[in-house]
C-alpha cells in the first residue's frame, strides 16, 4: 500500500470542516465560541462531547475521545485512517490518488503517459490557436463568441488545426507509441492505413480538467455550422463522463455555499467570466445518478440548476429532480437546499449574459425557484390548457401528489400541499396525506420488488446449488458437512468487507458480459459467494450470480436497488460500489479489465485457501483412515487450484 500524499490529507482536512462531519451523527448546539452534543462514544444525558470549528476538532470531556475530521470518522465508521480520508473524500469532492496493490503499477503507469499525452496535446491546441495564421479562424470565434484572452487562457482554450496527422505526428516525434496515443482518446485508428489519426480537425478545443487541475478530455466545437456541434472525447483511463462535472477545479476552490451547475461548456465559461465562479457544468442534458451525488457533495448549502428551455431540458429537470430529492430523502443531517432557475426567453446562460450583462444575470440566479415552487408551477402549466385556460384537475391531482411524495421534508410537502388545496378544491390535509399515501405506494411497490426478487434469488441459489456444480472444477473449498461447527440460530447480519473483495467485485461489474466470455475467463474464475467474508456482500454477489446471465450490460443498474438499501463496513453499499466500479470502468480495455480481475481473484482465493488448508490439516489429526483419505483429496484439490490460479496470473 502506497501512501496518501500530505498535501491531500491537508485538503480533505481544509473541506471537511469538523461541524458539518460531526453534524452528521451528533444534533449540536452553539455555545460561544464552541458547539456541544451527546457524545456518540459513551452514553450521556447531559452534553459533554464538544466541537471547536476554529480549530476543527473535537473533545469528549466524559470519555475523553478527541481530534480531527478522520479521527472522528475513523471512530464511528471504525475505519482505518486511510479508509477515513477516502470516505471524507468522497463526502466533500477530495480526489484520493489511488495508491492501489502492486498490480496496478501498470495500469499507474498508463494512465501517467495519457495524461502527459493530453497536457502535450493541449500546449499544442494552445499553440495553434495563437499561431498568427493557423489560428486566425479559431480567434475570429472566439472573438464572435466574447471570450476575452485571460477566459481563453484560464480555460486552456485552443484550436485543433485542419489536419489528420499534426498532433500524432508531433506525438510521434516525442516517443509516444501507437497503443499509449490511442489511448488517450484522442486518436482513432484507421482501418485503411491501420495508424492513428486526430479526431479533432478545425475545432475550437476546451480541455477537460479533473478537479486537481490535471487534463484528462478535451472536447471540441465547430467553428460553423457543422455537425456535430461538440465532440468530445471518449471514456479513458482517466476520464469517466458520467462521474465528471467541467469546471469543478476551479469552483471547489470558490469555498461557496452555493453550488451553480448548467448543460454547456460555454454557459460555465461564461459565468466563471461573468463572476459566478461556483459554476460546473454536466456537459450535456441528461444528469447522471453520480454527477447529482457530485453536487450534493460539493454544494455546502444550495444547488441552483440550469436547464434548457427546450423540452428536451424540461423533461431532464424533472428526472433530475427526481433523482436528487431521493438522494436527499436518504440522507439524513445534510439539507441541501435544491432551486431551479430559469433564464428569461429561451435562451441558455451564456447568450443571456452576452446580452445583458452579469448584473442582470445575478438576478436570474437570485430569482431561482425553490424546487417546490418549481414543481407546483410545472404541475399547473403541464395541466392547463393553452387556449382555453382550462386546468384538467384529474392529471393536476396526480402531478402534485407525485410530486409532493419527492419531498425530503414535512414543510415543502405541506407547503405545496396547501398551494395545490384550492386549486383542487380539497383541504391542504387531504392533499397531504394524499401525498403521504403517494410514498407508501411507491415504497411498498419498491420493497415487494425487492423481497420478490431476493426470495427469488434465494429459491435459484438452492436449486442451482443442489442440481448442478456451477463450478465443477473448483474444488469446493467448504470442509465435509459433518465437521461444520454448528452456526448460531441468528446470527448478526456482518457487512465487512475488504478493499480487495469490494474491487474484485466491482470489477466482476464493471466486466459485465465479459465475464461469460470463455476467450477471456475460465468459467473457475467467475466470483463466487464463498469468495466473500460479509454477509452483505456474499448475498449482494449471490443476487448478481442470479440476475447475470452472461449478456446483461446493465448490472449495475440491476442491481442498484439492493445496493440502495443495504450497507457495506458502515456506509451505504450503493455509494461504496459505485465508487469501485466507477474506478474499474475506467479500464477501456477488456483486457485490461480482466487482468486486474484475475489479479483480485488471486489475492482473495489464496487467503481462502490458506485459511481452508490449515483448517483441514487441523482437523485431520483427530480423523480417522477414510476421513483422512478425504482431507487429504480436498488439500491436494486445494493445492492443484493453487497452483494454476499462481500460472494464470504468472501469464499475465
Ligand atoms: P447545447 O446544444 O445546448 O449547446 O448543448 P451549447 O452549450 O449552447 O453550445 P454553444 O453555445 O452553441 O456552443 C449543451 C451541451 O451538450 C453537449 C455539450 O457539452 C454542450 O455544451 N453537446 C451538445 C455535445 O456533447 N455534443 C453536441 O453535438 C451538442
Ligand atoms: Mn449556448
Amino acid at each position: 500500500m502506497g501512501l496518501i500524499p500530505d498535501n491531500v490529507i491537508d485538503e480533505v482536512l481544509t473541506r471537511a470542516d469538523i461541524e458539518s462531519v460531526v453534524g452528521r451523527y451528533v444534533q449540536l448546539k452553539r455555545q460561544g465560541s464552541n458547539m456541544w452534543g451527546l457524545c456518540p462514544f459513551h452514553s450521556e444525558k447531559t452534553a459533554s462531547f464538544s466541537v471547536n470549528p476554529s480549530k476543527n476538532i473535537f473533545k469528549c470531556f466524559g470519555c475523553g475521545k478527541g481530534g480531527n475530521a478522520i479521527n472522528f470518522i475513523m471512530e464511528i465508521e471504525h475505519m482505518s485512517y486511510p479508509e477515513a480520508i477516502r470516505y471524507l473524500g468522497g463526502l466533500y469532492g477530495v480526489e484520493i490518488p489511488e495508491t492501489g496493490y502492486s498490480g496496478d503499477s501498470v495500469q499507474k503507469d498508463a494512465k501517467n503517459r495519457v495524461k502527459e499525452i493530453l497536457k502535450e496535446a493541449a500546449k499544442f491546441y494552445y499553440k495553434s490557436f495563437n499561431d498568427p495564421v493557423v489560428g486566425q479562424p479559431a480567434r475570429d470565434y472566439a472573438a464572435k463568441r466574447s471570450l476575452t484572452k485571460v477566459t481563453l487562457d484560464n480555460f486552456g482554450i485552443g484550436y485543433s488545426p485542419m489536419s489528420w496527422n499534426a498532433l500524432y505526428d508531433l506525438l510521434k516525434g516525442k516517443g509516444y507509441k501507437d497503443e499509449e496515443l490511442l489511448n488517450s482518446g484522442i486518436f482513432k485508428n484507421s482501418p485503411k492505413t491501420n495508424q492513428p489519426y486526430d479526431i479533432f480537425r478545425g475545432r475550437l478545443m476546451f480541455p477537460i480538467f479533473d478537479s486537481f487541475g490535471t487534463i484528462i478530455a478535451f472536447g471540441g466545437r465547430a467553428l460553423g455550422d457543422e455537425k456535430p456541434k461538440y465532440i468530445n472525447s471518449p471514456d479513458s483511463l482517466v476520464y469517466n463522463k458520467q462521474n465528471h462535472l467541467y469546471a469543478m477545479n476551479f469552483a471547489r476552490k470558490e469555498q461557496s455555499k452555493q453550488l451553480i451547475v448548467v448543460e454547456g461548456y460555454m454557459d460555465a465559461i461564461a459565468m466563471h467570466a461573468a463572476g459566478f465562479k461556483n459554476t460546473v457544468a454536466a456537459l450535456g442534458t441528461s444528469f447522471t445518478d453520480s454527477q447529482l451525488k457530485l453536487c450534493a457533495r460539493h454544494a455546502k448549502e444550495e444547488i441552483v440548476f440550469f436547464f434548457d428551455a427546450d423540452n428536451a431540458g424540461q423533461n431532464a429537470a424533472i428526472r433530475a429532480i427526481k433523482m436528487m430529492m431521493e438522494y436527499l430523502r436518504k440522507l439524513t443531517g445534510i439539507n441541501i437546499r435544491i432551486r431551479i432557475a430559469k433564464v428569461p426567453d429561451g435562451k441558455d446562460p451564456d447568450e443571456f449574459i452576452r446580452q445583458n450583462g452579469a448584473e442582470k444575470f445575478k438576478e436570474v440566479v437570485r430569482n431561482a425557484l425553490y424546487v417546490e415552487d418549481y414543481l407546483l408551477d410545472r404541475a399547473k402549466n403541464d395541466n392547463t390548457d393553452s387556449e382555453t385556460g382550462a386546468l384538467d384537475r384529474g392529471r393536476y391531482q396526480e402531478d402534485i401528489c407525485l410530486y409532493g411524495s419527492w419531498m425530503n421534508d414535512d414543510i415543502k410537502m405541506s407547503r405545496m400541499a396547501g398551494v395545490a388545496a384550492p386549486l383542487l378544491g380539497a383541504t391542504q390535509q387531504a392533499v397531504m396525506s394524499q401525498m403521504v399515501k403517494f410514498r407508501q405506494i411507491e415504497d411498498k411497490k419498491q420493497a415487494d420488488l425487492d423481497s420478490r426478487n431476493l426470495e427469488r434469488a434465494r429459491r435459484e441459489d438452492i436449486v442451482h446449488r443442489n442440481e448442478t456444480e456451477a463450478f465443477e472444477d473448483v474444488p469446493d473449498p467448504s470442509v465435509p458437512e459433518e465437521v461444520v461447527p454448528e452456526q448460531p440460530a441468528f446470527k448478526k447480519v456482518n457487512d465487512s468487507a475488504t478493499s480487495e473483495e469490494i474491487e474484485l467485485f466491482a470489477y466482476a461489474l464493471s466486466m459485465g458480459s465479459a465475464l461469460a466470455d470463455k476467450k477471456l475467463l475460465d468459467k473457475t474464475d467467475i466470483i463466487r459467494p464463498d469468495d466473500f467474508s460479509g454477509d452483505t456482500i456474499r448475498e449482494l454477489v449471490r443476487i448478481f450470480l442470479n440476475i447475470f446471465d452472461g449478456r446483461n450490460e446493465t448490472l449495475f443498474a440491476k442491481m442498484s436497488d439492493y445496493f440502495s438499501k443495504l450497507t457495506i463496513n458502515g456506509q451505504p453499499a450503493e455509494d461504496v460500489m459505485l465508487r469501485a466500479v466507477e474506478s474499474a470502468d475506467k479500464s477501456p480495455d477488456v483486457n485490461v479489465k480482466r487482468d486486474m480481475y484475475l489479479a483480485l481473484l488471486f489475492k482473495v482465493r489464496e487467503a481462502i485457501i490458506a485459511r481452508e488448508e490449515e483448517r483441514l490439516l487441523n482437523m485431520r489429526g483427530s480423523s480417522d483412515d477414510a476421513g483422512k483419505q478425504k482431507i487429504d483429496d480436498m488439500l491436494r484439490k486445494l493445492s492443484d487450484y493453487k497452483q494454476s490460479l499462481r500460472k494464470k496470473i504468472g501469464d499475465l
